[in-house]
């Protein structure tokens, strides 16, 4: 007795909710007076749908009933009602269906007189309800009704996930979380129209890995590749989502033509296919125009236009939204000489296209969709001008920053506007392609901005491979399902619930999964890993390139401490979404400092120069092992997937093999010329003794390095390398480690016993003495504020002393967003009326000094429109550099107090750091914050 008591006590409080990521809740595992029992005593509530509904939704019901299975173990009985006669399908059944479209749903509103207008002619609504006497017979019902066809299947996917299946069941082996028994609250679930009409991904880039695995996968091994089985696993994923578009896979993949089921499966899904911004109607393009002479409008028209019917022919009784106008191939400008007028004539001609192959003269209420791609944004400023209907696809800059919006003159365009957005990208500066490098918090504040300028018709996100961008992506349409459910400040609760739906941890350890993911996507997006090399993070300066190594284990160890303290059942969901970027990334960091000290120890004489060596040559085949790790995973489920090559690129293009850095080594049996000993002070490349250029500017005769402390110093302490030089053993103090290498740490115990200014000490290592002074400073007692110390005052921009409101408008913070630790920027956000041509999203902030007057700064000039704005590309641009620094220089500045004044312009700016600087020393992420009194 005792015994069971205790034991229903631990269920209850083992199952209290059911996750469905930000939607409302009408889910429960435990019965009450008002619930309904979808499973209960191993008994299932039968499942009633028209046969007259869409096939849609009758594959998504049985999808529904397969979910219940999955998670009771109890399967619901599955009732094809081909007349409203349901006395034979007992008592208490779910009745799913369409309005418009079900007769059955028709009889069960008009029986129980349920109020249906607030999604009635709604895209993509719905409700779900407990009603009385539904049916002749039937004296209750769970009725789940959607508005449109895509209404009633996200009406069943939401109660899916909300049971336990996880849209990634498939896609991250993402285990179902056992119930055994399930209710429906009597007040159901609801969801109005979407505040993003098309919410899609494009699968693009997807050589090699995601083709190499479908071709393993999907084929056996011959076949294309992307056939209608690999699309299936992809509809109903994108469903699940709450998505409803999809760009198909397009470098090798002819969607309509490799497999003659891959439109119809879309179309029998409910997913509306689209083509990418440079395939026009529905083709694949270059892939699918051969044998058609020259892709060249003003020299082949006729071809090019037949190529374009067959296309709309094609398409045309599935759910299609058409891509407009024309690029060369290859992604390319169209010519030299293209103008205007000729891509006007395109347009045009497309349009006719459709007029005549769907009969109508009215093409409007076919969606289409014209991208703002690269030098199409040009014409489209220069004046071009498309149909009304036409939704305007406007881009980010391949990088995730929002090229363009349109002005407000344009708004109420009747095709509205939308956004290309990408996670993963092949082109200049550089690919990124191999692993997660995107923050949600950037998704974020650059989708509010879309959101907040009315871009809302169309979302779609380059996604390469779709894997390992899947968190990503569930963000990226969740967000465009819902805008009013994600702020900067609950993005961390998105993260926490998915934490939660996913492995089925404790809320507690979903907050310690929700900081890990933060720290991976901030560390893998200040600079994405493809530009990473071994001098990126600073050898010398700040401890940079050390604290990032410190920083990735630290994550390392977080990471794996869950890792080992999930079933079995749970590590391949965990080991894909979170620790696989997290160890490859971890490592792939450390091996990168670690080359970068193996040359610099080299050149310095230091023997662990050649322990370096050994460590990159251990983690760049420890690389190898962790690939594979993913690839055998699950019996290979994955091979594959993480084909991606992604070390040492030496252009934009990826390398065709992983190159390890070049490493070098000392002579290990010879003695360095100075001697047995190498001094090596904090924040220089000289070693001591020596007289080459290392130790000092004119190569000999070098003085003795000096280091300095004050008492406002962020690290509070400074150091001193001592390593061997060569076989002779040196011995240290019996205190030290043993090896070839220690690290002496020298520091003040009592500041207070010193007097203001410098005071000197001399630290001793054997055969030499070193200059060591300390700077003791007292600031004024009434100073509040940073504290300058080697020269620098270093600010995180939320840590402002004062900020001011005007209007409604302030400061606010972006938690998580950025390099270090957040950013600011001015919310709510102004509509401001600017114009097309003043330059993408003017991002337009001021900076005084002491009261003056401000001075303007524009980082992005209001000239680049066309092409990529000065300073943006290169390996060290803004976009490779993952900011836009801004320098504002004033003169006469003495020592003492000084107010710094960040004002607001434009209201898309983002202030990150604030670094102020007579001798800013060269680092990655700038100098750490400085103290604050
Ligand atoms: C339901 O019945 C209709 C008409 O008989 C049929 O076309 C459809 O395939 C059936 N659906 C399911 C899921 O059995
Ligand atoms: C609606 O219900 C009424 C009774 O409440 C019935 O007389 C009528 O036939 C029903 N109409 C339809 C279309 O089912
Ligand atoms: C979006 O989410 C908010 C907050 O959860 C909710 O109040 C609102 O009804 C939802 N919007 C729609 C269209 O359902
Ligand atoms: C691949 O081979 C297996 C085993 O012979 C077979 O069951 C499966 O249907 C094949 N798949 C395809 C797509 O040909
Ligand atoms: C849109 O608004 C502008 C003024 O802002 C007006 O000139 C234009 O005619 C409007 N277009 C439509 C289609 O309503
Ligand atoms: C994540 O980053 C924060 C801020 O830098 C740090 O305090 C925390 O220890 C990190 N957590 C892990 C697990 O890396």
């Amino acid at each position: 007795m005792n015994l069971r008591l205790s034991t229903l006590t631990a269920l209850s409080l083992v199952v209290p909710y059911a996750l469905g990521i930000g939607q409302q809740s009408c889910v429960s595992f435990q019965s009450s007076s008002s619930a309904f029992s979808v499973v209960s005593g191993k008994k299932a509530a039968p499942i009633l749908i028209s046969s007259d509904d869409w096939p849609g939704v009758q594959r998504a019901a049985s999808d529904f009933v397969a979910d219940i299975q999955r998670v009771t173990g109890v399967k619901p009985a599955f009732r094809n009602v081909t007349d409203a006669n349901a006395q034979a399908f007992g008592s208490l059944p779910i009745i799913v269906g369409t309005l418009g479209k079900s007769p059955l749903i028709a009889s069960v509103v008009n029986a129980t007189q349920l109020d249906v207008s607030s999604i009635e002619g709604k895209w993509e609504a719905y409700l779900s309800r407990v009603v009385e006497n539904p049916l002749p017979g039937v004296s209750k019902a769970y009725v789940i009704i959607g508005a449109d066809k895509r209404g009633t299947i996200f009406a069943l996917y939401d109660h899916s996930e909300q049971f336990g299946v996880s849209p990634w069941y498939y896609w991250a082996d993402v285990p179902t979380t056992k119930n055994s028994q399930i209710f429906a609250s009597a007040s159901g679930c609801s969801h109005g129209s979407p505040t993003v009409k098309y919410r899609g991904i494009f699968l693009n880039d997807e050589q090699p890995a995601l083709q190499n695995w479908a071709q393993e996968t999907f084929t056996n091994g011959t076949g294309a590749p992307f056939n209608h089985l690999f699309y299936s696993n992809v509809f109903e994923l994108i469903l699940r989502l709450r998505g409803n578009y999809l760009w198909p896979a397009m470098w090798s993949g002819k969607f309509g033509v490799d497999d003659p089921l891959n439109q119809f499966t879309a179309d029998y899904y409910g997913v509306v296919m689209g083509t990418s911004h440079q395939e026009p109607m529905m083709r694949s393009t270059p892939n699918e125009f051969t044998d058609r002479g020259k892709w060249d409008y003003v020299n082949n028209k006729a071809a090019i236009q037949q190529y374009w019917k067959e296309g709309a022919e094609r398409s045309k009784n599935f759910e299609s939204l058409y891509t407009l106008g024309m690029r060369g191939f290859g992604d390319l400008p169209l010519s030299e000489d293209t103008n205007i007028q000729l891509l006007e004539g395109v347009i045009a001609d497309q349009a006719e296209i459709l007029k005549e192959v769907y009969g109508t003269d009215d093409v409007s209420t076919i969606p289409q969709v014209w991208t703002l791609y690269k030098e199409v944004e040009d014409y489209y400023t220069r004046g071009l001008e498309v149909p009304d209907y036409v939704t305007l696809l406007w881009s980010d800059d391949n990088w995730g920053n929002i090229r363009g919006f349109p002005p407000l003159s344009q708004r109420n365009r009747t095709g509205g506007a939308g956004v290309y957005y990408h996670f993963d990208y092949v082109g200049d500066p550089r690919n990124y392609k191999w692993i997660i490098s995107t923050q949600l918090q950037k998704v974020h504040e650059q989708l509010s901005l879309a959101v907040a300028r009315s871009s809302t018709q169309l979302w779609i996100v380059n996604v390469g491979d779709l894997k390992p961008y899947e968190r990503e992506i569930e963000f990226f349409i969740n967000y465009g399902w819902n805008a009013t459910r994600w702020t900067p400040n609950n993005i961390n609760e998105f993260v926490t619930s998915w934490a939660q739906r996913e492995f089925d941890v404790t809320p507690t350890i979903a907050g310690d999964i929700s900081s890990i993911v933060a720290n991976l996507t901030r560390y893998n997006s200040r600079r994405k890993p493809e530009l990473w090399n071994s001098t990126v993070y600073s050898l010398i300066n700040y401890r940079e390139a050390e604290t990032f190594v410190a920083d990735w284990n630290t994550l390392q160890a977080a990471s794996t401490k869950i890792y080992n303290s999930l079933s079995q059942s749970y590590k391949p969901a965990y080991f894909q979404l979170v620790h696989h970027p997290i160890i490859a990334s971890a490592n792939l960091a450390t091996m990168y400092v670690s080359a970068g000290l193996n040359a610099m120890r080299a050149v310095q004489a230091r023997l662990s120069a050649n322990d370096l060596a050994d460590t990159v040559e251990k983690l760049f085949d420890v690389d190898f092992d962790i690939e594979t790790q993913y690839h055998t995973l699950l019996k290979g489920k994955w091979n594959h997937i993480m084909d991606q090559t992604h070390i040492v690129y030496d252009y934009w293009q990826q390398p065709m093999q992983n190159v390890m850095p070049p490493v070098t080594r000392i002579q290990s049996r010879k003695q360095a010329l100075p001697g047995v000993m190498r001094i090596v002070p904090e924040g220089t490349f000289g070693s001591w003794p020596g007289d080459n250029r290392w130790n000092c500017k004119d190569g000999y005769n070098c003085p003795d390095w000096t280091l300095s402390l004050n008492n406002y110093d962020a690290f509070g302490n400074r150091f001193v390398d001592v390593g061997a030089g060569g076989p002779a053993s040196i011995h240290l103090h019996p205190s030290l480690p043993k090896s070839p290498e220690t690290r002496v740490y020298a520091s003040v115990v009592d500041w207070s016993k010193l007097s203001d200014g410098a005071n000197a000490a001399v630290l001793t290592f054997t055969a030499m003495s070193r200059g060591y002074p300390s700077l003791s400073n007292t600031v004024p007692s009434e100073f509040k504020g940073f504290v300058e110390s080697q020269g620098v005052v270093s600010i995180e921009a939320a840590h402002s002393s004062r900020s001011s409101t005007v209007g409604d408008t302030t400061w606010t913070e972006l938690p998580g967003l950025g390099k270090t630790l957040s950013g600011i920027t001015l919310l709510p956000r102004q509509d401001q009326s600017f114009e097309i041509g003043a330059g993408p999203t003017p991002l337009v902030f001021g900076v005084a000094l002491d009261g003056g007057e401000p001075i303007r700064v524009q980082p992005v000039p209001a000239s680049s429109r066309k092409g990529d704005p000065p300073g943006w590309g290169s390996n060290n641009g803004w976009v490779a550099n993952s900011i836009n620094s801004q320098v504002v220089t004033f003169s006469g500045v003495t020592p003492g107090a000084h107010t710094l004044k960040i004002s607001g312009m434009e209201t898309a700016v983002v202030v990150q750091k604030i670094v102020i600087t007579g001798g800013l020393t060269d680092s990655y992420l700038g100098p750490p914050e400085s103290k604050r009194v």
